[in-house]
């Protein structure tokens, strides 16, 4: 056990039309700060974890946590950026200099403020993330990718549209009882199933229910060493943190086996000395259904070709054996890039200390596990987390 989070924010996610990525950082560090019981001098090291990369004018954001109080002025501030994981990879950065005893509180604040785009244009900075000398004449932006991705494990496994569609109800099941979700209501399977005006196939086999939402938001953690952690009034330690890129060419690699997330599962349950199914939940990156789908056979749930066993045998429901994606995921609380992994160690906190709201709270939540991944299976980070006491 290495670190632990003390304090943490989140606000809704969503279409935030009156929100800049200034405002949304400044909310959530403001918060967090104020969670964690300190005050913002007490604060030694700041990341920020943005992908921007052209959804906003305002590309320079490491300063901007510094608009929170005059007490964090010349506090050392950098933002962190590793595609759709940069949330994770902040708090990564936070952990190593914890670790390198260079710090006592840590300040991590994701942020993403994508709207300002339309979907077409988000795609057009989305698709950036992958291999461009290769992929990027792919269409649809990065749902162009997965849907690649997703015939291609069609193609040798069969259509699993059904499973899609499936992993599509959960979240917005899930999603309903999460008041920071972007979208907060439940979908019918039949909705999500056929292909109508208000679920067009977007890529290859993927329909619009199948794709995390375009959203704006922010998170943000407060860390501290396990012996500063202690004295706190709430600490929720990682039992393993564990960071595994790969290949960034599809070409490389075997697309649809999801390497990279599978040895970064292992290496995790091996550090925290667990078996899957000791943890309690999994907050996983949904940022399209199939990519859930493929992450239950990553994470070990089930054999490579048979993920559809998770979500047709109920094993990932909420009250299933493993439940993945109680906050509603990416799918229905949406994918603000930036602020996505901080979001799901959020999540997992408010879980595993008893404090999420109504009834997004599980009556189980010992341990939890999280996955964030950046494009297509590239740079991929898996937490375990438990409360210190
Ligand atoms: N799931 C379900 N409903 C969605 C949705 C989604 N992902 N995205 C939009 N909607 C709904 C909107 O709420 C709206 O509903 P309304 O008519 O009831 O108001 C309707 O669909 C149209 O919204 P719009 O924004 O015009 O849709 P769009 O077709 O332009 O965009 C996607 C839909 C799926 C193409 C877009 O959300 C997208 O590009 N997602 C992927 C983002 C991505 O690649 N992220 C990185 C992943 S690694």
């Amino acid at each position: 056990m290495t670190a632990c989070i003390v304090g943490w924010s989140h606000g809704k996610f969503g279409k935030l039309e009156n929100e800049t990525s200034e405002s949304l950082i400044v909310k959530a560090a403001s918060e967090a700060i104020a969670h964690a019981g300190l005050e913002p001098r007490d604060i030694d090291v700041i990341y920020v974890g943005n992908m921007n990369g052209g959804f906003v004018r305002q590309e320079f954001h490491s300063s901007l946590p510094l608009q929170t109080h005059p007490d964090l002025r010349f506090k050392p501030s950098t933002r962190v950026e590793n595609a759709c994981a940069t949330g994770s990879a902040a708090i990564h950065m936070g952990l190593n200099t914890l670790a390198a005893k260079k710090a006592r509180f840590v300040l991590v604040v994701g942020v993403e403020k994508m709207t300002e785009l339309n979907s077409t244009q988000a795609g057009e900075v989305l698709i950036k993330a992958s291999y461009v000398a290769e992929e990027a004449a792919i269409e649809a932006g990065f749902a162009g990718i997965f849907g690649k991705i997703t015939s291609a494990y069609f193609q040798r496994y069969g259509d699993k549209s059904d499973a899609l569609a499936k992993i599509a109800v959960k979240a917005h099941k899930n999603g309903a009882k999460n008041p920071f979700a972007h979208f907060q209501k439940e979908f019918a399977y039949d909705f999500c199933r056929t292909p109508s005006d208000k679920n067009p196939f977007v890529a290859g086999p993927l329909k619009r229910t199948d794709c995390s939402p375009v959203t704006d938001g922010a998170a943000a953690v407060v860390l501290a060493d396990v012996g500063t952690a202690l004295g706190m009034k709430q600490a929720i330690a990682f039992r393993a943190a564990q960071h595994i890129n790969d290949f960034l060419p599809m070409s490389k690699r075997d697309i649809i086996k999801f390497e990279g997330p599978a040895l970064a599962w292992k290496q995790a349950l091996a550090e925290a000395r667990l078996d899957l199914l000791d943890l309690s939940f999994v907050e996983s990156h949904d940022c399209f259904t199939s990519a859930e789908l493929i992450e239950y056979e990553a994470m070990g749930l089930t054999a490579p070709g048979e993920g559809e066993r998770a979500i047709h045998e109920g094993w990932v429901e909420r009250d299933g054996k493993l439940p993945v994606n109680v906050s509603g995921g990416l799918k229905a609380k949406g994918h603000p890039v930036g602020a996505t992994g901080v979001s799901m160690h959020v999540m997992t906190a408010m879980q595993l200390s008893g404090t999420a709201p109504g009834a997004l709270q599980l009556p189980k939540a010992t341990i939890g596990g999280v996955f964030n991944m950046g494009g297509a299976a590239v740079a991929n980070y898996v937490s375990i987390l438990e409360p210190l006491r």
